[in-house]
């Protein structure tokens, strides 16, 4: 059912041109705003990244930012383990700010990552690298011998959802699989004035969000995008499916995360229905992530999916985007409304945001999106949420305002920082 694949370790690269690909991974990573720090560019600069990835990867695929490499996949191809790209690592490691003599627990292993938090905190710190999966562990902690990184980091196999508590107290805890929930043993294990590091989902959009200790909650410093493998074991929650239409590879859907609720039968109907539209005026560059308007809608409108389709689905015409992740839904009853772009007349590049809609009020839902964008676009183009995570017992008055989604373990509120233009 699986495969592991190990290093290629024949061939021996001369120590000039290993130098030369990483000082250029160091000055990409900067470019793509993934690394700033001193610190963070030596630990990149002595680990041999080379060396813990699978065999068959060049050099220069090892030392491409954007690359994650695969390590295990499940029968079906779903992607269990992998060496996470460069970009992400050096990202996650500087909203981590670790330091000398931290003690740093990496939730999610692959040895790489492990051996660049070896390099940061130092002969002096501690570095502690659990997986739930025991040939994940195995390979890392081969990989960590091969490269002397074993008697600096710490492997064990155990679920994530438990951290480690004979290694506690932790400074940081570094989660690289994506979570849905902030189980109690993170806050439990984590040291006085701590920070987590996890890419949390919500509503089925994962950010890497650095989390600060704040006594009785954590609240977010600043998150980034990511993309991550799911959590396996007693944290794992998947996304559910809500099939709108599925004939001959022509298939469109709804992602539904957080619980929320949707009538899937009314909503098939709607996709049946003659669709409306609206433009909002609001336009963006082509090149421009628009990863921050989706967020806000994700975190504002009361009822949010994301609706997927095939490419099948989009040449038939049932949907106009036919993105794997999603596109942005409104949904309200047995009417949607989903986020669109057309190109702006007269200019080279730039698209112009909108909304599709189908159902009974699709006019209705339609307008009530663009409207939404209309407003990220005039109050929230600029901002970040604030994210915090409060035990379940927090009563309600002591709860920050915005979006609050009850998790297994904790609530968590989303807020936008009040309009003062
Ligand atoms: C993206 S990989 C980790 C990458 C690694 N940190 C590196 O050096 O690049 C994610 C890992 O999380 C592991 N994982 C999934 N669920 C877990 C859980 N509940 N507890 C611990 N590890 C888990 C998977 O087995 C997988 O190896």
């Amino acid at each position: 059912m699986t495969t592991l694949r190990s290093m290629d370790t024949d061939t021996a690269p001369e120590p000039a041109r290993l130098e030369a690909l990483r000082e250029t991974l160091i000055g990409q990573l900067r470019e793509l705003d993934a690394l700033h720090s001193e610190e963070v560019a030596a630990a990149v600069r002595v680990v041999p990244r080379h060396l813990f990835v699978p065999e068959g990867v060049t050099l220069e695929q090892a030392y491409a930012p954007e690359r994650a490499e695969i390590t295990k996949e499940d029968e079906h191809g779903v992607h269990l383990s992998s060496v996470s790209a460069a970009r992400v690592q050096a990202m996650m490691l500087e909203q981590a700010d670790i330091r000398p003599g931290m003690r740093v627990l990496e939730i999610g292993s692959g040895g790489y990552n492990a051996a660049l938090i070896a390099e940061l905190v130092g002969e002096d710190g501690e570095v502690t690298s659990i997986d739930i999966d025991a040939d994940i562990v195995a390979r890392a902690r081969r990989l960590l011998d091969a490269t002397g990184y074993s008697s600096r980091v710490h492997t064990a196999v155990a679920d994530g959802e438990e951290g480690l508590p004979s290694r506690a107290p932790f400074d940081r805890i570094i989660v690289t699989v994506g979570a849905w929930d902030i189980p109690p043993a993170w806050t439990d294990q984590l040291a006085e004035g701590g920070r987590i590091v996890v890419p949390l989902r919500v509503r089925g959009l994962t950010r890497s969000i650095a989390f600060d200790d704040a006594e009785d909650h954590l609240v977010s410093r600043e998150y980034r995008l990511c993309g991550f493998v799911p959590m396996q074991g007693a944290g794992e929650m998947r996304v559910r499916l809500a099939v709108l239409h599925d004939v001959e590879g022509e298939e469109v859907g709804l992602r539904l995360d957080d619980r929320q609720p949707a009538d899937t039968e009314a909503l098939r109907q709607a996709l049946r229905q003659q669709k409306s539209e609206a433009w909002s005026g609001v336009t963006i560059g082509g090149s421009v992530s628009f990863a921050d308007l989706d967020l806000y809608l994700a975190t504002t409108l009361p009822d949010y999916a994301l609706l997927t389709g095939t490419p099948k689905a989009r040449e038939k015409g049932l949907i106009a985007s036919a993105s794997p992740l999603g596109t942005s839904t409104l949904l309200d009853g047995d009417s949607f409304a989903y986020r669109v772009v057309r190109p702006v007349e007269g200019e080279e590049d730039l698209y112009e945001f909108g909304a599709y809609a189908h159902g009974p009020d699709a006019a209705k839902v339609a307008e009530r999106l663009v409207e939404a964008i209309r407003t990220w676009d005039r109050e929230h183009r600029d901002d970040q949420a604030v994210y915090r995570a409060y035990p379940t017992s927090t009563a309600s008055e002591q709860l920050a305002s915005g979006l609050l989604l009850s998790k297994r373990h904790r609530i968590i509120t989303i807020s936008w920082p009040a309009h003062t233009r």
